[in-house]
Order: structure tokens, then C-alpha cells, then sequence
């Protein structure tokens, strides 16, 4: 870990200290240099081997890219970190480096989609031994596993892991914890006793709906592992989204607080509201982990779902009164957005599985951007009017 006081604003801006020297660019440039090119072929040769610093191949490594990893490694207080071309591609890569046929994977219950059909439609057929159990009920953690998988928090009920629980009972196995909708401002994994973090840096590192990106940090000798992975599986992050997102990055301190600020009035207006019947947000005190949530977090973040008296209909009728909010499925960025799963991202689950994984008919997720709390609250007033 980083001996750092610094706080998580400001060394997302700084990131880490650059090497001195005089008229350096102050923001890192694209470099779109796909190959590097050497006084003499041993040069080539040894800095290829790792012998000498420098670059050769971007697939390998390239310094747009690497500044990325170099930020969030700062921001996780991690010791290295790697960018990917999309989360799914971290995650994947991650998971495919650490484990072997034979060695059992205990993940929670509650995933991103893709992460669960990513265990089952690929890990799974190569003799990973899978095995789920509710992130919140940490007795049933007790089995064994060379990787224990979570969210920080996860879709859609926003459970909380406890991480530092989790992390005592991981034995001799490593804990991979996907930290998406928290950012590395209001947690930190590898604090807790989490080996690698994961994020999809499409949501909040980034911010801005205009980058697809992921990101792995950690120690040195399992970030070095995963990236070994990722030059030969080729999930390489271009130069150019790398120059957006550390862009991005910079203003993480400011929007994250912002997020958390507008989520908690939207949250509490919309808890009082009759045509709700319930929210989800861990800042709201009934909110069943809020206690965790206050201990383990720096702050609620912006996502909660809302549901939505009327079912399935309800839910509809009420996203279609929005007109702040976009309709759209990502999350984590400065516009607010709403997705409604029952009729898009698990429209082909039949009710009794829905339930089951606590999507209500009429639960709609929300993503809180950044906007002025008061317009934010104004839309939400007059979509729920119109029901
Ligand atoms: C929690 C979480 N993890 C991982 C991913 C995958 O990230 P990407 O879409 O950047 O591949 C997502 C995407 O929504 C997500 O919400």
C-alpha cells in the first residue's frame, strides 16, 4: 500500500508523482504509436524482455494507457494497476489468470449480468468448480475457494458486501471485489483485505457516458499475473478513450460528492412519496445494511430503485414521464438516468425468477447525475404526478 495522506480528490488529479524534469506536458498526450522504434536491435530486444525500461508494442504496453492504470492504483491504494477496453474485459482477464480447472470460485449471489454468464457460459465449461452464496450472509462463505468474487455493491437491490469479513474468511484464497458503484472514493477494497479490485471505469471513473473501459489494481505480482493474461488474451485499452478517461478521472472527488449530495435528497424525497412504495439507497436509515454501509463506505453513491406502485405498467408509465432523466441502461455518469429491468435488461425472466432475485415489476433503477438537485427532484415530481 502507499504511504499517501493525500485525499482521494487530489490524487485524482495528480495521480502519482510525475518524474521531474522541465517543460513536461502537464496532462499526458495520446500517444497512438502502435510500435516503438530503437537505436539498435538488442535495445529492441531487452526492453521487449523487460531488461530496460521503455515501450515496444502497444497491445504490451503504451503510455496513455498506463497512466490510467498508474491514477486508479493511486486511487485504490494499490501498488499497480492495468486499464482494459471494457470492464467485462478486466473482469474476464482477471478471473482467467487466477484460476485453474479444478479450483472452485465462490461468487455472490447478486452479479452484474455479464459477470454471472461470463462464470456460466465460459468458466463453468472449463472445469471451474462455481459455487454462489448471498454476499450478504457471510456464514454460508465458509467453504473453501481459490477466488471469492463480489460487488462492493451490487444490481439491484444495492446489497452491501462486508468486505473485511469477507476477507477474513478467505483463507488461502484470494478475494476479486468488482467496486463499480462505490469508485475508489467511498471505498477502498484493498484496505478491507480484497487482493484485486476491479471496476467498470465506463461508470463513474470515467463519468461521462463517452468511454467504454475497465480497470484492475493490486499488488504488484497479481496485476503483473493479469496483465500477462491481457497481452495474450488482447483486451488492450485504446490510447484515445485511455486520454478521455483519465480526463474524466480528474473531476471523480468533485462528482462523486455531488452524486452521493443529489442521491440522498432524491432518495428521501422519494421515500415520502405515495406513489412509491419502496426505495432502495443505503443512505436512507431504513435501508437494511445501513449501518455496513456507513462503516465500510465514505458515502452512499448515487445508484437506487425505486419501485413503483402499478407493477410492470407503473414502472413504464413513470419512466416515460421523465424528462430530465434518460431512458438508457448504463450508470455512474453526470446525467441521470433510469432503467427499468422488467422490461429491458431481464425482460425474458418470468416473474417467479424476477422476484426471486428482487426485481419487482415495477422497480426502477436510477442512476443520479449531477445536475442541480432541485431539477432532478422537479422531474421525478411531475413523472410521479402524471401516474
Ligand atoms: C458492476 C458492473 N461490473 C462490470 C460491468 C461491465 O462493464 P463494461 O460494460 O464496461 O464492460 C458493469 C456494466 O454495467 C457493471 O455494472
Amino acid at each position: 500500500m502507499i504511504d499517501d495522506q493525500r485525499g482521494p480528490a487530489t490524487r485524482a488529479i495528480h495521480g502519482r508523482p510525475a518524474p521531474a524534469g522541465r517543460g513536461q506536458p502537464l496532462v499526458q498526450p495520446i500517444v497512438s504509436a502502435t510500435t516503438f522504434a530503437f537505436e539498435t536491435a538488442d535495445e529492441l530486444g531487452r526492453t521487449m524482455a523487460g531488461e530496460l525500461p521503455g515501450h515496444t508494442y502497444s497491445r504490451l504496453a503504451n503510455p496513455t494507457v498506463e497512466e490510467v492504470g498508474r491514477v486508479c492504483a493511486e486511487l485504490e491504494g494499490a501498488q499497480d494497476g492495468q486499464a482494459f477496453s471494457s470492464g467485462m474485459a478486466a473482469i474476464a482477464t482477471t478471473l482467467l489468470s487466477l484460476l485453474r480447472p479444478g479450483d472452485r470460485l465462490l461468487a455472490a449471489t447478486q452479479l452484474y449480468g455479464n459477470t454471472y454468464s461470463l462464470i456460466e457460459r465460459h468458466l463453468r465449461p472449463f472445469g471451474i468448480d462455481v459455487a454462489y452464496v448471498d454476499a450478504t450472509d457471510l456464514l454460508a462463505w465458509e467453504k473453501p475457494a481459490r477466488v471469492l468474487y463480489a460487488e462492493t455493491i451490487a444490481n439491484p437491490g444495492f446489497p452491501v458486501a462486508d468486505l473485511g469479513a469477507l476477507a477474513q474468511r478467505k483463507g488461502e484464497g484470494l478475494l476479486v471485489v468488482d467496486n463499480t458503484f462505490a469508485s475508489p472514493v467511498l471505498c477502498r477494497p484493498l484496505e478491507h483485505g480484497a487482493d484485486l479490485v476491479c471496476h467498470s471505469a465506463t461508470k463513474y471513473l470515467n463519468g461521462h457516458h463517452d468511454v467504454t473501459a475497465g480497470v484492475v489494481c493490486g499488488s504488484r505480482e497479481l496485476v503483473g499475473r493479469v496483465r500477462d493474461t491481457l497481452t495474450d488474451l488482447g483486451g488492450v485499452l485504446d490510447p484515445f478513450p485511455a486520454y478521455l478517461l483519465r480526463r474524466g478521472l480528474k473531476t471523480l472527488g468533485l462528482r462523486v460528492a455531488r452524486h452521493c449530495e443529489n442521491a440522498l435528497v432524491l432518495a428521501t424525497f422519494l421515500d415520502q412519496h405515495p406513489a412509491v412504495e419502496r426505495v432502495h439507497y443505503a443512505g436512507l436509515p431504513g435501508f437494511p445494511q445501513h449501518e455496513l454501509a456507513r462503516r465500510q463506505l465514505d458515502g452512499f453513491g448515487g445508484m437506487m430503485a425505486v419501485e413503483i406502485a402499478g407493477g410492470r405498467e407503473g414502472g413504464e408509465r413513470f419512466m416515460n414521464g421523465l424528462g430530465l432523466a434518460a431512458r438508457a441502461t448504463s450508470l455512474g455518469g453526470v446525467e441521470t438516468v433510469v432503467h427499468h429491468p422488467a422490461s429491458t435488461s431481464h425482460r425474458h425472466y418470468p416473474p417467479e425468477r424476477l422476484a426471486e432475485i428482487g426485481i419487482s415489476p415495477g422497480l426502477v433503477r436510477v442512476s443520479v447525475g449531477c445536475e442541480d438537485a432541485a431539477d432532478i427532484v422537479a422531474d421525478f415530481a411531475r413523472a410521479l404526478a402524471r401516474l
